[in-house]
């Protein structure tokens, strides 16, 4: 392996977010300038200091408002908002942003300082939302623990959800499953706080799409997956037939469409290919979708025999992975050396540049499926008669990780990122209070 790979690897595997790193970093500056470790807890002083860090975290945060407004007016006065390519993709745009608005062609002075920062779908309000968090986290108040990672990806989530509703509408949510609706592995069992809040977007007319991984053909297998909530939409007697009809599964990243279904015991119906296949999947040739998976098996295999991994390996129609055997658990290391070899392995083919492929680590396991997430929501935004990307979140929790599968959908739409179930419930409570302010 040249030195050059080598650093690409390191990169790929260590990978950090650039575009929260960055605000952490300049909320470092106040926090070391301001913060009193030596007053004790007593003292009047701190109240004050503690004013004056909040004074300058929140100015910072304006400025990093408004260097994101000024990225978004370049970006659309150059054109060049196509569905990106850029690593960290937020995506784009404030409407109504004339051409001669834009400054200095091609480049924004967020992308010289943040390279790998991608495009906005709506304008993110990061004061207001850093107030509202302060105001839960009391992150202008410590003393000791600067800005974290953590709080400024909440920022960053609240930022959004006010985009979304004053500049936009929320029509549309998708959700990942694993580790956004019930644990890694787990099931959505009747119980589950997320389950109400469900019903509540239903009530209200938006429309839902659980984009998961877990690729199955046949509806019970989801019905197991997600039976508390399928079981909560059938029941419902506050639901029309209608408002039922708004949830939908797609399945194996882009793969496998379910409906809602009252009639059946499974609570889903397939929805045939035909029916929902957007123009551009119609070209994925099944030639090459079997070319692709024996190349990514064939790389799997090898890895596993490479690090040999307690695993087997197991080939569906659309996705192939590798899984441990006997109750053993795969380190992470593994895990990750085996998403970036069989990723490296299916990028540098012809194959895997005719299609679309998402590698992934799925905690204990590994996958690759056919397609991405970015193709799901857009299935799901099309089902539902053509809604928006400015109009449609999606919640995952993978967007870091090597082969981060829900780091895709920041292509099709806007995003939040949570770090569990509990944080999918607080985000969609916080969407609700956006929504409907007391
Ligand atoms: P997600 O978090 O909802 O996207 O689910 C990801 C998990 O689904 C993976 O970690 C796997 O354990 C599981 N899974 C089951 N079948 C498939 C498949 O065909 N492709 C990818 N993941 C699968
Ligand atoms: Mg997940």
């Amino acid at each position: 392996m040249t030195t050059r790979y080598r650093v690409e690897y390191a990169l790929k595997t260590h990978r950090r977010d650039q575009l929260i790193e960055w605000i952490k970093g300049l909320l470092a500056v106040p926090f070391v300038l301001h913060s009193q470790p030596t007053v004790t807890y007593q003292a009047t002083g701190l109240q004050t200091a503690a004013a004056d860090t909040y004074q300058r975290y929140a100015e910072i945060m304006r400025d990093v408002e408004n260097l994101i407004i000024d990225h978004s007016k370049n970006i659309l006065g150059n054109m060049i908002c196509h569905f990106g390519d850029s690593r960290l993709g937020l995506t784009i745009y404030p409407p109504a942003v004339q051409h001669h608005e834009r400054n200095s062609p091609g480049k924004s002075k967020l992308k010289l300082l943040v390279p790998s920062v991608g495009t906005f779908f709506t304008k993110l309000h990061i004061e207001d939302a850093f107030k509202y968090q302060d105001n839960r986290r009391f992150i202008s108040r410590r003393r000791f623990v600067a800005p974290s990672f953590n709080d400024i990806r909440l920022i960053l989530n609240s930022a959004q959800l006010l985009g979304l509703v004053r500049s936009s509408e929320v029509e549309l949510v998708t959700f990942d499953g694993d580790v956004t609706l019930y644990d890694d592995g787990a099931c959505l069992t009747a119980d589950s706080p997320v389950i109400p809040r469900i019903l509540r977007l239903l009530e209200q007319g938006r429309k839902v799409g659980i984009v998961t991984a877990a690729g199955y053909e046949d509806a019970p297998k989801y019905y197991g997956r997600l039976q508390g909530l399928l079981d909560a939409v059938h029941d419902s007697t506050t639901l029309t037939p209608t408002q039922k009809q708004g949830i939908i599964v797609m399945g194996g990243e882009s793969n496998f469409l379910f409906r809602f279904d009252q009639d059946s015991d499974a609570r889903l119906v397939y929805v045939p290919r035909d029916q929902w296949l957007l123009e551009d999947m119609r070209a994925w040739a099944e030639d090459d979708i079997k070319e692709l998976l024996d190349l990514a098996e064939s790389a799997l295999r090898a890895c596993a025999a490479n690090l040999d991994l307690p695993a087997a390996i197991l080939r569906k129609d659309r996705a192939v992975g590798v899984y441990p055997v006997n109750g053993a658990k795969i380190s992470r290391e593994q895990l990750e050396e085996t998403v970036l070899v069989v990723q490296n392995t299916v990028e540098r083919s012809t194959v895997g540049s005719r299609l679309p492929f998402c590698a992934f680590n799925g905690g204990n396991d590994v996958f690759v499926d056919i397609g991405d997430k970015s193709w799901g929501v857009r299935v799901c935004q099309q089902y539902f008669g053509g809604i928006d990307p400015s109009k449609t979140l999606h919640i995952g929790d993978q967007f870091l990780s090597a082969g981060a599968n829900d780091f895709k959908a920041r292509l099709a739409s806007t995003t939040a990122w949570i770090a569990s179930p509990s944080e999918t419930v607080d985000l969609l409570d916080e969407l609700e209070t956006s929504v409907n302010p007391s």
